[in-house]
């Protein structure tokens, strides 16, 4: 069995995590959600290297054979470095733009200020020239849907988006997710979001690993959990160890997880 860390600012990364889920059914999970630092998208960037890092060095204390950024902000500032840093394979978000741009020839993109400056978006439009791309730095919306999900404050999301009449739309945030189908019908056309295509890389990352790993050993063995050897005290366990959610969660407990979201829990 593979173990695998996720981490996002918050519960972002939660629609991630059930794509890798559902994708990796033999592995295990540790999810780290920063909700005490959450939102990410308005901070200076050292802070989001700062807590990224930490993050990394949480997984690297459970031994993970790879970690997933399940947030664009944090893949956007500074996945280069934690690649450089840790051991393990670090899979990043990509926004949707590719698979929009196969489709649509005017889309919207909605993001956090930090991915929509970034030069992985400024290249990733540039390898879409036949598309007109409008895009949004959304400061707010990310840190609304934390608290809404989190703690049942209102939300009216019209608020937030920006009116124009696009043909598709890219989710460059993976807050956003969770009202996917709002956004469709906010729009009235197809939304794409970089999930699925990160649950897909992870699976292809982690099988390389696995496959180096055999040269040298007979089968893989993923640490057992022991919450002594993890730097973080903190952690709630769900699906019989399967998933097991990390770190500073304030506001956080297994109902949050689970009511709203995305798991059946056991
Ligand atoms: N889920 C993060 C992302 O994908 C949210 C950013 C934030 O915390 O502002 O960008």
């Amino acid at each position: 069995m593979a173990c695998v860390g996720v981490f996002d600012s918050g519960i972002g990364g939660l629609n991630v995590l059930a794509a890798c889920m559902q994708r990796l059914p033999g592995c295990r999970f540790y999810y780290y959600g920063d909700n005490v630092h959450a939102p990410y998208g308005a901070r200076p960037k050292e802070e989001i290297v700062r807590f990224t890092r930490h993050a990394m060095r949480v997984f690297a204390s459970m031994r993970v054979d790879a970690a997933v950024l399940a947030c664009n902000t944090a893949t956007a500032v500074c996945v280069e470095e934690m690649r450089s840093e840790f051991s393990f394979p670090v899979v990043g978000m990509e926004p949707a733009l590719r698979p929009a741009a196969a489709s649509c020839r005017d889309v919207l993109v909605l993001a956090t200020p930090h991915t929509i400056a970034s030069e992985r978006l400024r290249s990733l439009i540039l390898r879409a020239p036949a598309c007109r791309f409008t895009l949004a730095a959304l400061p707010d919306l990310a840190g609304e849907i934390e608290r809404c999900l989190t703690c049942g404050t209102p939300l009216t999301l019209s608020d937030h988006l920006p009116d124009v009449s696009p043909d598709g739309v890219v989710l460059g945030c993976t807050h956003y997710v969770f009202f996917r189908r709002e956004i469709a019908r906010f729009y009235g056309c197809p939304v794409f979001d970089g999930v699925q295509g990160t649950a897909n890389r992870l699976a292809a990352v982690l099988s390389e690993v696995l496959e180096e790993q055999k040269i040298g050993t007979d089968d893989h063995h993923c640490p057992t959990w022991n919450p002594n050897n993890c730097l973080t005290k903190k952690y709630i366990k769900c699906q019989k160890n399967r998933v097991i959610f990390l770190g500073n969660s304030k506001n956080i407990n297994k109902k949050t997880f689970f009511s709203n979201i995305c798991f059946t829990s056991n």
